[in-house]
């Protein structure tokens, strides 16, 4: 027999050789691979992003070559879908002057866009020898402007400046803005018995108060009816006249000064997509109800397609007043009505102001250089500056903010010395006596409160009642701690707004009226009651001893509001509404055989 153990060396010799090869195949091929395996799940994952190891040598060289390649690629894929995606959503919340073009070129589609405003943007006055070309104090001009510069077309105004022929050409036109042309302004011109009547009188001394509760009685005198009823129609024509030659144009009518115009174009032009937006509050139907014109004015709003206003509240009111007004069909629901087989849409638009997107993060550090240049422009030493910029109107809450501040500084004593309020106060219609006085009155009343508590070297309120370029104002609000608007009721309110997109630093309060429309849209500000002289003086006070990470928390809250809901927004939402809605007659409902 021989002997067992060549045979159990040999055993022992291919089990030896089979785990050293195993030992080998899992060291060299199977851990590579699990680890490959595991890379390339976590790359999947978006875990890592750094090359693939593999052993080095001809087995896996190729390999490791096309994996490496493939996970090259296909990073560079992902980063550019997310990339796409980032933009994508920005775009979505984010609206610039190129993407309001771009929208209103889908819209528009080659048709004419007509804006009727009774302000125009650029007026023209004599200076000396010199002509000079003033943008005039208007939250209208603010928003309105930014669209036509983006979309072009034609901006028909009244012509209200005293040099403002010499301008134009025999049409009363020019193009605008005079050192970047961009759109055609179309003048009109009234005679000084026309403004008086229809700008002055109906507009101004009946609609604005009317429209506002601030306490102010609404005049109406039979006069100046008939003025804004004639004028309404000098502008229908002029606004005819711009698009005879184009078919199925749009027409965007501004404010209160044209509620006849829409009737009066739809009457000629049928073709013609016409909205009206309505630029301050629409009271409810019992004050409105004492126009003597009422059921005239609503009729001719009503010949528009589209009837904008700035909040829900507002388009309520106008639904119930035409309601209690008009023989009409109303849809509570879709908020439409429909007289005499035309259908008017009634929608909230909420106004903003435009966005600089190129505008870098300020350093707040700045803030305090820029804060001490405006004290030592004033002339005063003090440590706080608040700031408020209106036309001067009795709808601003002007007087009730300057006692707010003499409040502010009865209730702390310990202030004095330390804040001063700047009020940029534009004069406004002061061919109107309410205006004329309170300008007066604002004056002697900032006199008072500072000889109350004024010292050498400081004073309470600095009261700077002119006219102020958007230029000279920018600084202020940006140096400004806290910005006072404190209006007794308006539609939106745009200095609101544009104090905090003036606020790249992410600093400074806002102390807000709750009964402006930027209320809504603005629940970071400290809203008062303007009224309230008590509940305005302990704002102030809050606002300068906010804790500062509180007061970015809420600038930088209301920044994003004012930035996603900006005027391009405004535009492109008012512009794609109107190009949605039917127009023409309703079509019959569908017939059923057999009945009748
Ligand atoms: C408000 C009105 C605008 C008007 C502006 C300035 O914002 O809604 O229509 O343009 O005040 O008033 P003014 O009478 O000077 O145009």
């Amino acid at each position: 027999m021989p002997e067992p153990w060549p045979w159990l060396t040999l055993g022992a010799i291919t089990l030896l050789g089979t785990l050293v090869t195993l030992g080998l195949v899992r060291w060299m091929i199977l851990r590579p691979l699990a680890r490959t395996v595991d890379w390339i799940r976590r790359l999947r994952a978006g875990e890592r992003t750094d090359p693939v190891i593999l052993p080095k040598g001809d087995l896996f060289a190729p390999l490791a070559h096309e994996v490496s390649r493939l996970a090259h690629y296909w990073l560079a894929a992902r980063a550019a879908a997310e990339e796409e995606a980032r933009l994508r959503h920005a775009g979505e919340s984010r609206w610039t002057p190129e993407r309001l073009k771009e929208q209103a070129r889908s819209v528009l589609q080659g048709r004419a866009l007509l804006v009727v405003a009774n302000r125009e943007p650029y007026l023209h006055q004599r200076q000396g020898r010199q002509l000079q070309c003033v943008v005039p104090a208007s939250g209208l001009v603010t928003a309105i402007e930014p669209i036509l510069r983006a979309c072009g077309g034609t901006w028909v105004a009244h012509g209200s400046g005293e040099a403002d022929r010499e301008t134009a050409d025999a049409q009363g036109r020019l193009r605008v803005p005079p050192d970047e042309p961009a759109y055609t302004l179309r003048r009109v011109w009234l005679t000084p018995e026309e403004e008086g009547g229809y700008y002055y009188g109906f507009s101004n001394e009946g609609l604005w108060p009317l429209c506002h509760i601030a306490h102010t009685r609404p005049i109406f005198r039979a006069d100046d009816w008939t003025h804004y009823a004639a004028v309404n129609q000098r502008f229908a024509d002029a606004a005819l006249d711009e698009i005879a030659e184009t078919r199925d144009p749009y027409l965007l009518i501004q404010d209160y000064h044209f509620a006849l115009l829409p009737r009066l174009i739809k009457e000629k032009r049928p073709d013609a997509r016409i909205a009206l937006f309505w630029h301050i509050p629409w009271p409810n139907p019992e004050a409105f109800g004492i126009c003597p014109w009422a059921r005239e004015l609503l009729h001719g709003m009503l010949g528009a397609d589209l009837l904008g206003f700035h909040t829900q509240f507002h388009c309520n009111n106008f639904l119930e007043t035409v309601d209690r007004t008009l023989e009409c069909r109303i849809d509570h629901e879709l908020f439409a009505i429909n007289r005499a087989g035309h259908t008017a849409w009634v929608k909230p638009f909420p106004i903003s102001v435009a966005w600089d997107a190129e505008a870098p993060a300020a350093d707040p550090a700045k803030t305090l250089g820029r804060k001490a240049a405006a004290l030592a422009q004033l002339g005063v030493s003090a440590e706080w500056l608040g700031v408020g910029v209106d036309r001067v109107d009795y709808t601003k809450g002007i007087a009730e903010r300057f006692r707010a501040i003499e409040r502010f500084f009865e209730k702390y004593p310990a202030r004095h010395g330390t804040f001063t309020f700047l009020q940029l106060g534009a004069p406004s219609r002061t061919l109107i006596k309410r205006y004329h006085d309170l300008g007066q009155e604002l004056e002697a009343e900032a006199d008072r409160i500072n000889r109350r508590f004024q010292t050498r070297a400081w004073k309470p309120i600095v009261f700077q009642h002119r006219h102020h370029s958007h230029h000279d104002i920018l600084p202020c609000y940006r140096a400004a701690d806290v910005c006072l608007v404190t209006s007794l009721h308006d539609g939106m309110n745009l200095v609101a707004k544009e104090f905090v997109a003036a606020r790249a630093d992410e600093r400074g309060v806002l102390v807000l009226s709750q009964f402006a429309g930027a209320s809504r849209d603005l629940p970071d500000a400290l809203l008062v009651n303007p009224y309230d002289l008590d509940q305005v003086a302990e704002a102030i006070h809050y606002a300068l001893t906010m804790d500062p990470a509180e007061q970015r928390e809420r600038m930088v809250r209301m920044r994003t509001a004012v930035q996603e809901r900006n005027v391009y927004r405004w535009a492109a939402e008012l512009l794609t509404a109107l190009s949605r809605l039917r127009t023409g007659p309703e079509p019959a409902p569908v017939p059923v055989e057999g009945r009748g």
